[in-house]
C-alpha cells in the first residue's frame, strides 16, 4: 500500500523481504530477497536508495545504525527501531517521559512469583519478537504456562475500550494527528478484527488519547506515521500501550475515508515534505479478512461480488500466494456517513467473503 502511494507520486521503491514471492516484489522497481535479520541484504537496500524507512520493526537495528553511520539516511533513525524493539525498553522510556501506562517490571524465565505491587492477574510479554499478539499472555496464578524468554510483567488492565492514534511527525518536529479509532480484538487469538473510526468517545478521553500518543511519538522521537495503541480503562482512564514507528493496520481505513492516506503521510514524512489534511471525509470501519479456519494452500477468495454489491466498500487483497488460518490475506473498508452504516456494510461484505487455502485441512 506505500508503495501504491509512492508510484502515485513517481517515487521509484526498492523493497527488501524474506519472502520471493512477497506481493511487494511484483509492485517495486526492485525486489531485493533477503532476510531482515540479515546485514549484507540491509546494505544491498540502503546502498541502492537515497533514503531509507521500514514497515516493520523486526529489523536488524545495529545493522541500519552502522549503514546510519556510514553517512546513508534512514528515516525514522534506527534507534526509534531499537527502543520500540524491546517492549521493557519502551515502557522504560514512556515511563521516564511521565506518560501513564500499566505498572511494570522485568522478568526472566526464572521468576516466579507476581509482582508484589500488581499481582495477579497479570500480562506477561516476550520483550522481543511478538506481534498481533503473539508472545503476550494473560497469567492468573502462579502456575499458569509462561514465555520461556525474557520478558516483563504488566499490570492486568481492566479495558472498556483499545484505541489507536496515527500520529503523524515531520523531520522538524511538527505533529498532526488523526481522531483516534477503535480496534476491536478476537478474544481467543488476539488479532484485530475490526477498526471503527472514528471512534465514539467522549470530547475527553478523545483529547487525553490524541495528547498522550503525541507525547509518546515526541518522547521516541520518530518521523513518519506512527500507531499509538492506547487503552480507554473501565475507571475512565487512558492509559499507553505501544508504539509502531510505522504505517498500523489501525491506520488502513484512511486510504478511503480520509483526505490523505496514512501511507502519503509516512512518505511525505520520510521524504521532508509537509503533513496532508488529516481530516475525516466519512466514518470508516475496516475489517481484517484473515486465512478461513479449516483450510491451508494456494490462496482461494470467493464471495467478493457480493461484498462488493455493498455500498461504500473497497477490497484491498494482498496477493498473498499462501494461505494459512488466521493469516492477514487482506482488508476491507466500508464508509458511510455514519458509523452504524459503516459497521453494518463492512460486516455484511465481510460475511459474504472468504478467502482460504485450496486444501481442507484436519
Ligand atoms: N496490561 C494489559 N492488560 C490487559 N490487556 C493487555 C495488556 N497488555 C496487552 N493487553 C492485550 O494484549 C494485546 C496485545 O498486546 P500488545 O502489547 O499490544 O502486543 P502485540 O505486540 O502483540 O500487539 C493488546 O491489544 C490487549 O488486548
Ligand atoms: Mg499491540
Amino acid at each position: 500500500m506505500l508503495i501504491a502511494e509512492a508510484r502515485r507520486m513517481d517515487i521509484s521503491v526498492a523493497v527488501l523481504d524474506p519472502a520471493v514471492d512477497a506481493p511487494c516484489s511484483a509492485l517495486a522497481d526492485r525486489f531485493i530477497c533477503g532476510g531482515l535479520d540479515d546485514p549484507r541484504a540491509i546494505a544491498r537496500l540502503v546502498g541502492c536508495s537515497q533514503v531509507t524507512t521500514y514497515e516493520i520493526e523486526h529489523i536488524d537495528a545495529a545493522a541500519l545504525q552502522q549503514l546510519q553511520c556510514e553517512g546513508h539516511r534512514l528515516v525514522p533513525d534506527p534507534r526509534v527501531l531499537a527502543v520500540v524493539q524491546d517492549k521493557l525498553e519502551q515502557r522504560q522510556l514512556f515511563a521516564r517521559a511521565g506518560l501513564p501506562g500499566p505498572r511494570f517490571s522485568g522478568c526472566t524465565p526464572a521468576d516466579e512469583a507476581a509482582p508484589a505491587d500488581f499481582g495477579f492477574p497479570c500480562v506477561q510479554k516476550a520483550r522481543r519478537g511478538g506481534y498481533d499478539g503473539r508472545g503476550v499472555v494473560i497469567l492468573r496464578g502462579i502456575s499458569d504456562q509462561r514465555i520461556d524468554r525474557p520478558s516483563l510483567l504488566e499490570q492486568y488492565v481492566s479495558i472498556k475500550r483499545e484505541l489507536a492514534v496515527l500520529v503523524v511527525r515531520a523531520a522538524d518536529g511538527g505533529m498532526v494527528s488523526y481522531q483516534p479509532a477503535e480496534m476491536k480484538f478476537d478474544p481467543y487469538s488476539n488479532i484485530c478484527t475490526h477498526v471503527i473510526a472514528p471512534a465514539d468517545l467522549e470530547p475527553g478521553i478523545r483529547a487525553e488519547a490524541v495528547r498522550i500518543a503525541e507525547a509518546a511519538v515526541e518522547a521516541l522521537g520518530g518521523v513518519g506515521v506512527h500507531g499509538v495503541e492506547l487503552f480507554q480503562t473501565r475507571d475512565g482512564r487512558v492509559l499507553l500501550n505501544e508504539v509502531a514507528p510505522r504505517p498500523h493496520n489501525s491506520g488502513h481505513y484512511t486510504i478511503e475515508a480520509c483526505v490523505t492516506s496514512q501511507f502519503e503521510q509516512h512518505l511525505r514524512a520520510v521524504l521532508g515534505l509537509p503533513p496532508g489534511a488529516v481530516e475525516t471525509l466519512a466514518a470508516g470501519v475496516m475489517v481484517n479478512l484473515l486465512g478461513a479456519p479449516g483450510f491451508s494452500g494456494r490462496t482461494v477468495v470467493e464471495g467478493v461480488r457480493g461484498a462488493l454489491a455493498l455500498p461504500g466498500v473497497a477490497l484491498h487483497i494482498y496477493g498473498k500466494r499462501h494461505c494459512v488460518a488466521g493469516r492477514k490475506m487482506g482488508h476491507l473498508t466500508a464508509v458511510a456517513a455514519g458509523a452504524d452504516a459503516a459497521m453494518q456494510h463492512a460486516q455484511s461484505a465481510a460475511a459474504s467473503l472468504v478467502i482460504r487455502g485450496e486444501n481442507r485441512v484436519a
